[in-house]
């Protein structure tokens, strides 16, 4: 396994991957919290779902992205995908050698426990996620005393992917996936991908309003600019730009799924090979 080095500054990018559009979710919280910073996003569309897939071939998918943003030599890599980050965040830190990684799952794991007062927690994610256990254990080393629930979603990724927000069978799947909690009487909902905030409003409404949503998106951005502030890395210097957004497959489906989510024409797309 290749590892990089090279020197970084506060005007070098950060590099962002997820498997297709749902990582969009961390660049618009990023922009938000973040807005002097360069942005570089990689969404394998051309291998999107990764939440179905076994443990040794998403951690070769999480290889090859990381060897696909390092080449432009970012300060640090988010990795704005919850099925890398609860099974191969070790293989990015491997590959990127020196640069620091934030994983999407910690983030959410940290604000879910800080934000649920009764200590009962739902988590939703792909089933690769949901079966690692790994939101279960990110939450319990934080608070052993926090109940963790979870239910796998697969179908709420191609959903998202094809624009589904408000759609009569979005809506009956997440009914039937949310049953799920019934009676389990949580207090946090944990959106356990980051696919799943294009589907927010379709979740709030079908869990009820007394749930708190947590979008693992915003916890992770938040975690960002805490590292970058401590590390003096924040750049001040560049104007806002949009992101350098690269995929493996598709650009005009991308450009279509940007505009919808994003709420902006989308900038120049490359495509690059995995
Ligand atoms: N958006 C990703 C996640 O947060 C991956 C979804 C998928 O490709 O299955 O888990």
């Amino acid at each position: 396994m290749q590892t990089h080095q090279h020197k970084t500054a506060p005007e070098s990018p950060i590099g962002i991957f997820d498997s297709g559009v749902g990582g969009l979710t961390v660049v618009r919280a990023m922009q938000a919290i973040l807005p002097a910073e360069r942005l570089i996003y990689f969404g394998d569309t051309a291998r999107v779902p990764y939440g179905s897939k076994s443990q040794v071939t998403i951690r070769k998918y999480a290889h090859d992205d990381t060897a696909i943003l390092m080449r432009y030599q970012p300060k640090m890599i988010i990795v704005a995908c919850n099925t890398v980050s609860a099974l191969a965040l070790d293989v990015v830190e491997k590959t990127c050698g020196n640069i620091p990684v934030i994983g999407v799952l910690e983030a959410g794991a940290q604000l879910a426990v800080s934000r649920s007062e009764h200590k009962r927690i739902g988590v939703i994610g792909t089933q690769a996620t949901v079966c690692s256990n790994a939101y279960a254990c990110a939450i319990n080393m934080l608070d052993s005393e926090v109940t963790v629930h979870s239910k796998a979603c697969p179908l709420f990724v191609p959903l998202a992917e094809e624009g589904f927000t408000d759609h009569p069978a979005t809506r009956l799947i997440a009914a039937e996936y949310l049953r799920a909690f019934d009676g389990h009487d949580i207090d946090t909902l944990v959106l356990g991908c980051t696919h799943y905030p294009i589907l927010r409003s379709m979740i709030e409404q079908t869990i009820g309003p007394d749930i708190r949503i947590i979008d693992s998106a915003e916890a992770v951005a938040c975690r960002a600019k805490e590292l970058l502030t401590e590390t003096g890395m924040l750049n001040t210097t560049s104007e806002t730009e949009n992101p350098h957004l690269l995929v493996s497959d598709l650009p005009q489906k991308f450009s279509m799924l940007y505009r919808l989510f994003m709420g902006s024409e989308m900038p120049d797309v490359e495509l690059v090979e995995v």
